[in-house]
């Protein structure tokens, strides 16, 4: 799972222009931030719980071994089936060896929230990726609740951390709008005794919120005077087992969409998209550029809302995308980019400082590979500007996917509309949140294979 052992092996892929246009009905994969919550919560519930529809990404994958090391029952039924047997709040044991949650911040940050209210000592690390990003934005919160961390310089992974014996509540104000900081302040606060509060100046994905309620915990949500939301979970309740229906993945989603937008005549169905409205602001700017998506049979599944979408190719126009809107789809703007790239006119992404300290500096990423396959780009500040022609860029290079999955999806994507082919360099990356990815677009007509003859590199 991290990336040491498979480094040795190269895997290159390309996307070329299809022949035909992309057509099909396509099931989503699970959604990656619900199926972490998913096992998480099912961990420290009382009871067995049964999940359907699970995430069976690498990212996720970490997390389920993370908590068999704790001490939780995590088991595969079957085909995105598990099962969890939880140990109580407050229940896990100190592992025997390191975490390593490969390249998941998520899985990472979340559990440090729920290890930084248990007596007991872990140490935690990731892949290269994870072990470059910024863990600070947790840490600082959690010695709050009286948490002792040892990290490496920066504050970076590999850490210790020992839990509190006697935590203290917080109400903690979030100075970056991020889910996973606001996620594990929510869970540091379930094994401890009092209320537990966090402010959010910006909405960010609420799954933690949602997720604790289906689970029995006491959580109230309100809006907060300066604007934004103040969340407060009641601590040391009993978490009570419960099945859970997790919605597929609008990020994942986001690229076959996109790639339905961008070959000619492509006409798609994506059923089980989660459109939950802290995660739909890639809907918003897709609409706004002029591309056809019609959401139906909209429904509740497990506490979400999801539905099936249908995309049909066509012209896209520049669009003005306002900072605010960052947090409803901060995973999106790769693919974003590449719809901009393509489209008739001015594109602006604004306020994408997070975007620095993902998987990798994704906007940096974005620009250069971008750059590299023709198209008018260039960064202000944190504002990312993407000049259309109206066409696709010409193409004929293959990008580095720096351990970034969404990097190189987006990138092969656009090389369903270029020229000439696109290649990423290393393909494994992509099985952290879409292990399908690559079955499932060849099943809409896309045809990525193996890249030796794209010659140069960008
Ligand atoms: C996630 C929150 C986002 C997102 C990540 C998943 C989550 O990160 O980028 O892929 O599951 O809470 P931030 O909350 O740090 O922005």
């Amino acid at each position: 799972m991290p990336d040491d052992h498979l480094s040795h092996v190269a895997v290159t892929l390309a996307g070329a222009r299809p022949a035909h246009p992309l057509s099909g009905t396509v099931r989503i994969p699970g959604d990656k931030s619900c199926s972490h919550r998913a096992l998480m919560l099912g961990s420290l519930a009382v009871g067995r719980t049964e999940i359907d529809g699970l995430l069976e990404g690498e990212d996720v994958l970490a997390t389920a071994a993370a908590l068999r090391a704790l001490g939780a029952g995590v088991e595969r039924l079957g085909e995105r089936r598990w099962r969890v047997d939880g140990v109580g709040i407050g229940g896990f044991g100190a592992p025997e060896d390191l975490l390593d949650l490969g390249n998941s911040g998520t899985a990472a940050r979340l559990l440090l929230g729920i290890l930084a209210t248990h007596d007991l000592t872990a140490f935690v690390t990731g892949d290269a990726s994870l072990r470059s990003r910024p863990m600070r934005r947790v840490i600082d919160p959690l010695s709050l609740f009286g948490a002792r961390f040892v990290t490496r310089e920066g504050g970076r992974l590999p850490l210790a951390v020992t839990g509190a014996r006697d935590p203290v509540p917080q109400t903690y104000r979030l100075p970056v709008p991020s889910a996973q900081v606001k996620s594990a302040v929510l869970l540091a606060g379930l094994n401890t005794p009092g209320e537990t509060s966090v402010i959010e100046p910006q909405i960010t994905r609420d799954h933690t919120e949602r997720m604790l309620g289906h689970f029995g915990a006491r959580v109230r949500v309100a809006p907060h005077p300066d604007g934004g939301k103040l969340i407060t979970v009641v601590g040391q309740p009993e978490l009570v087992a419960a099945p859970i229906r997790v919605p597929g993945d609008p990020s994942s989603a986001a690229f076959p969409l996109v790639a339905a937008l961008l070959v000619p005549g492509s006409e798609v169905t994506l059923t089980g998209v989660g459109i939950n409205p802290s995660r739909t602001g890639l809907l918003d700017c897709l609409a706004e550029m002029g591309a056809d998506i019609t959401r139906f049979d909209e429904r509740v599944e497990g506490g979400e809302p999801v539905a099936d979408l249908k995309v049909r190719a066509g012209a896209l126009k520049g669009a003005d995308i306002p900072p605010g809107r960052a947090p409803t789809m901060i995973d999106e703007y790769p693919i974003l980019a590449m719809a901009a790239a393509c489209a008739q006119g001015r594109t602006v992404m604004r306020g994408l400082a997070e975007l620095r300290v993902k998987e990798s500096d994704r906007l940096s990423g974005i620009a250069a590979g971008l750059a590299a396959c023709g198209a008018k780009v260039s960064i202000e500040g944190d504002d990312l500007i993407v000049d259309g022609t109206g066409k696709p860029p010409a193409g004929g290079v293959t990008i580095e996917s720096r351990l970034d999955h969404r990097i190189a999806m987006a990138f092969l994507v656009l090389g369903l509309a270029t020229a000439a082919p696109v290649a990423i360099d290393d393909a494994r990356t992509i099985a952290s949140s879409f292990p399908d990815f690559v079955s499932l677009m060849n099943r809409l007509g896309a045809a990525f294979d193996g890249a030796d003859h794209v010659a140069a590199t960008g």
